[in-house]
């Protein structure tokens, strides 16, 4: 049995066209995997900290934590409560619309929250350092209004990208992009012509993706 963490940075989920994308790919993942757990990370509605002082004189002082303050303490407990939730998953579903050409900034909070040397990533030498989620596997389902995927544009997209480039750092594997672009330049009915091959995706893609049979093949 293998728990799926959706890590959703959407405010209002209900009226999104990026959770339209995750829904499909939630509902197929939970009809074809009756016995895993789904859990959810609803960033919006978390009271996720931006790293402050307390937060990383927290983080320095971990291994030693009778030297924090009571504050610095609390600011450790938060941290450790994001990372509980986040290391034992196996997989991953993250959801984000593209803001101002990168994640909305309460996901950037969130992954400066379990970034953590030690639990998610190690160390190995000086400017070096390794994963340590290895064998999970993540999906990535994200909207934006214009189009970055010709080569002009690409560099300019940094949400997507950021995604994969993070959380490959700490070792997870992306299995997949679902990504519907050019939603704000088109009109309604063309809306439906991007949306509707992708949902099609994301529902195959939610009844196969399986991370125990990727685990077993690495
Ligand atoms: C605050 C904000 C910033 C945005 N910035 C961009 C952007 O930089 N580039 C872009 O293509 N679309 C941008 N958009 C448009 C969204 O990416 C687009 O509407 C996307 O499909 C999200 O859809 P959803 O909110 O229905 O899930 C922005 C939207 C908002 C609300």
């Amino acid at each position: 049995m293998a728990t799926l963490l959706h890590i959703l940075a959407h405010p209002h989920p209900e009226a999104s066209q990026t959770t339209r994308i995750s829904n499909a790919f939630l509902e197929a993942y939970r009809a074809a995997h009756p016995g895993d757990t789904v859990e959810e990370v609803s960033l919006f509605q978390e009271p996720v900290s931006y790293l402050s002082a307390t937060h990383l004189a927290a983080m320095s002082k971990h291994e030693h934590p009778d030297t924090m303050t009571p504050e610095e303490a609390g600011a450790w407990q938060e941290i450790l409560g994001y990372l509980d939730l986040f290391c034992a998953a196996d997989n991953y579903l993250v959801t984000a619309p593209m803001w101002n050409l990168g994640v909305p900034a309460v996901l950037k909070a969130y992954i400066d929250q379990i970034l953590q040397p030690g639990y998610t990533f190690r160390y190995t030498g000086p400017g070096m350092a390794e994963g340590l989620c290895i064998g999970k596997h993540m999906v990535i389902i994200s909207s934006r209004g214009g189009v970055y995927s010709m080569p002009v544009m690409r560099e300019m997209e940094m949400c997507v990208r950021y995604l994969r480039a993070i959380f490959g750092f700490i070792g997870i594997e992306i299995v997949d992009e679902l990504v519907a672009e050019g939603l704000a330049i088109v009109g309604a009915r063309q809306q439906d012509e991007i949306l509707t091959p992708l949902l099609a995706r994301a529902g195959e893609l939610g009844r196969t993706f399986d991370g125990r049979e990727f685990k077993q093949a690495a």
